[in-house]
């Protein structure tokens, strides 16, 4: 693989409680290298700012202020989905930034490479289209965090991620969806940057359900990886339930299985990367 990075691009998959810079606190894979992006050439992420559903409706360009040669991939992910659409399941799921919360991808672009101005463009199909946010009325702010990824040559997606179609914006296929079982492939990203949303007719008052909370996911970023803890089984918070089932070990953000996962290679995948 022909890959070389900068000083500054410097990330860690290692433990959560270490400062994340650019990579939301509590996350991981966690990262301290800034990866610009710009909506409508116009408009550059802020890390962390409150940016709005109509703010980021198209696909933003990315770029590095550096030079990085080799093939990359970008990788965009809501980390703030509520638990409770799984309310009943017993499955694993992909651990969100907050408890009781998993993930959705929103953009998943391979085969990206740095032009003269330090921008990413890519031939490739994207192997799932930019998708923008639609928050829930009255839910949190939800994190949408982008990171770019060295891509080797012979790269495929990772099993958990595997087998999946995410053509369509609205893909079921697109919930669940784990960052760190491509980090354990490829690596740590080189670059990041974060933002949060919410919708705008948000009103002081109102409520949300986050439903009931998913065993797997009780217990989830806020105890910084230690233990799954109990689940508490009501969404409240995953901290420190009394639920039956066994307490999960938390390997992090979107934590993957180490077996008992179906091995699929899908045809996606392969359609994928097989090329380019
Ligand atoms: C790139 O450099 C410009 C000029 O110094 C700065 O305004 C911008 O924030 C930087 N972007 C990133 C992603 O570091
Ligand atoms: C980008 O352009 C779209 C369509 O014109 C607009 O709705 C949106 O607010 C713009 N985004 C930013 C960040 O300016
Ligand atoms: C829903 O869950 C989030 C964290 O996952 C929490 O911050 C929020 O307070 C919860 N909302 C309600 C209404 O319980
Ligand atoms: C950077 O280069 C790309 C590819 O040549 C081009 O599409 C884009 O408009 C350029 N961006 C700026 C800000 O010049
Ligand atoms: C905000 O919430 C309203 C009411 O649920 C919904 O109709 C609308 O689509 C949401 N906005 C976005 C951008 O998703
Ligand atoms: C989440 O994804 C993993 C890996 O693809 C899968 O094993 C699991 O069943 C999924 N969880 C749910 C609730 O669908
Ligand atoms: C993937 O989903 C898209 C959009 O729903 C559909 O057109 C396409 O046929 C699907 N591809 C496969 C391999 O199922
Ligand atoms: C749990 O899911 C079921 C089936 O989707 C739904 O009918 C129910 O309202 C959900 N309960 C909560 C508390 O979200
Ligand atoms: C993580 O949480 C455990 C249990 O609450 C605590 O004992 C430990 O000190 C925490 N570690 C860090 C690095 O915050
Ligand atoms: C949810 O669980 C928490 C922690 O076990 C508990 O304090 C709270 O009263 C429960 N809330 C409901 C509505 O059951």
């Amino acid at each position: 693989m022909k890959y070389t990075q900068t000083a500054s691009f410097a990330c860690f998959l290692q433990a959560v409680h270490l400062a994340n810079g650019q990579t939301p606190p509590g996350s991981q894979p966690s990262c301290e290298g800034t990866l610009g992006v710009n909506y409508n050439g116009t408009r550059s992420v802020v890390t962390d700012e409150i940016l709005f559903p109509d703010q980021v409706s198209t696909q933003p360009t990315i770029y590095l202020n550096g030079t990085v040669s080799g093939t990359h991939m970008v990788v965009f992910t809501d980390l703030s989905i509520s638990g409770g659409r799984y309310n009943g399941t017993t499955l694993p799921l992909a651990q969100g930034l907050q408890s009781c919360r998993t993930t959705r991808l929103h953009w998943l672009q391979t085969g990206l490479t740095q032009t003269e101005n330090g921008s990413f463009v890519s031939d490739t199909p994207a192997v799932a289209p930019y998708g923008g946010s639609m928050p829930t009325l009255n839910d949190i702010p939800h994190t949408f965090t982008f990171y770019l990824f060295p891509q080797p040559d012979d790269f495929a997606l990772p099993d958990w991620n595997a087998g999946r179609n995410y053509t369509a914006l609205s893909a079921p296929d697109r919930l669940n969806f784990s960052v760190t079982a491509i980090s354990d492939v490829v690596g740590a990203p080189i670059a990041a940057n974060y933002y949060r949303t919410y919708n705008r007719s948000n009103t002081a008052t109102g409520s949300f359900s986050n439903g009931t909370c998913p065993p797997y996911l009780a217990g989830g970023a806020s105890d910084n990886g230690s233990t799954g803890g109990a689940p508490s089984g009501n969404g409240s918070n995953g901290g420190s339930g009394s639920g039956s089932s066994p307490p999960v070990e938390f390997t992090g953000l979107g934590a993957k299985l180490e077996s008992g996962v179906g091995y699929l290679l899908g045809a996606i995948a392969l359609l994928a990367f097989a090329m380019f």
